[in-house]
């Protein structure tokens, strides 16, 4: 069955983008994934850039709209990983209630056979982050360790969820860790039990590969196999497949 996954956070920088695409990526070495970029800044598309650099027609303003299919907007990045790619009129959604089409659109990739939805949604909570949220199985929310305040942002994206009209479960991301700061020490292991269990087991430990890697255009399993950021989103996958009971 279709799992829908957000990545979303109040705060910028927290790595929702990098993990957004790493983690489509191996999961589409068994599953067939695809990628809606919400954000204007089209981070996700760059990420994965021989998607930005192909000519495309259909971008997501144009499915939101309802002037192409879904099957027109999806583009290959590899075998089982696909992008609807962002465009910078995605501005105009901000504020737009452009639900039926998503859900339309939704209907298509469970039609298609997708196993994964992923949405990578943009910082600002409006429209683009509010509706793609509220269709989610799961949010996940990155929160940057080494920042004494990542708190507050988490706190306040706890907040935005209980706001919207579904109830969508959410889990914890623990990202940018390095086990000799110990504010990051401390993040783990006394701020985020408060959360009862709601936050995964790896943590996305910094890792300068992952930020080269988005600037090739390639994901960082291509670019490093052996490298921490590599074993992280790989040992992300095998809970986020556990989390959504799909194909774990
Ligand atoms: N674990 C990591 N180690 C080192 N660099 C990282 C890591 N995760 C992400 N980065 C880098 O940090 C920057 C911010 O990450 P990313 O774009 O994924 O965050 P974001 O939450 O999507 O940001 P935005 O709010 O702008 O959408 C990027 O340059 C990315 O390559
Ligand atoms: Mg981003």
């Amino acid at each position: 069955m279709t799992k829908i996954v957000s990545f979303a956070s109040v705060k910028g920088g927290v790595g929702k983008t990098t993990s957004c695409v790493n983690l489509a990526y191996t999961l589409s070495k068994k599953s067939k994934v695809v990628i809606f970029d919400f954000d204007i800044q089209m981070s996700a598309t760059y990420s994965l850039g021989s998607v930005f650099e192909g000519e495309y027609k259909c971008a997501l303003p144009d499915l939101l709209n309802g002037d192409c299919s879904f099957k027109e907007a999806l583009h290959e990045y590899k075998k089982n990983l696909y992008v609807i790619p962002a465009r910078d009129d995605l501005f105009g959604f901000l504020t737009e209630d452009f639900s039926d089409n998503l859900n339309k659109a939704i209907r298509s990739a469970k039609k298609e056979k997708f196993d994964f939805v992923l949405f990578d949604l943009p910082t600002n909570v409006g429209a683009l982050n509010l509706i793609p949220l509220n269709s989610s199985d799961l949010c996940i929310i990155p929160v940057y360790s080494p920042g004494g305040l990542s708190i507050l942002g988490l706190r306040s994206q706890i907040k935005v969820l209980e706001m919207i009209e579904n109830d969508v479960p959410y889990l914890v991301l623990v990202t940018f860790y390095d086990n000799r700061k110990t504010v990051c020490r401390e993040m783990v292991n006394e701020v985020l039990p408060e959360l009862n269990g709601q936050v995964f087991k790896t943590k996305i430990r910094e890792n300068s590969k992952l930020s080269q890697c988005a600037s090739l255009g390639k994901s960082v399993f291509e670019f490093s196999g052996k490298s921490n950021g590599a074993k992280d989103y790989e040992s992300l996958s095998r809970e986020v497949r556990k989390a959504t009971k799909e194909g774990a």
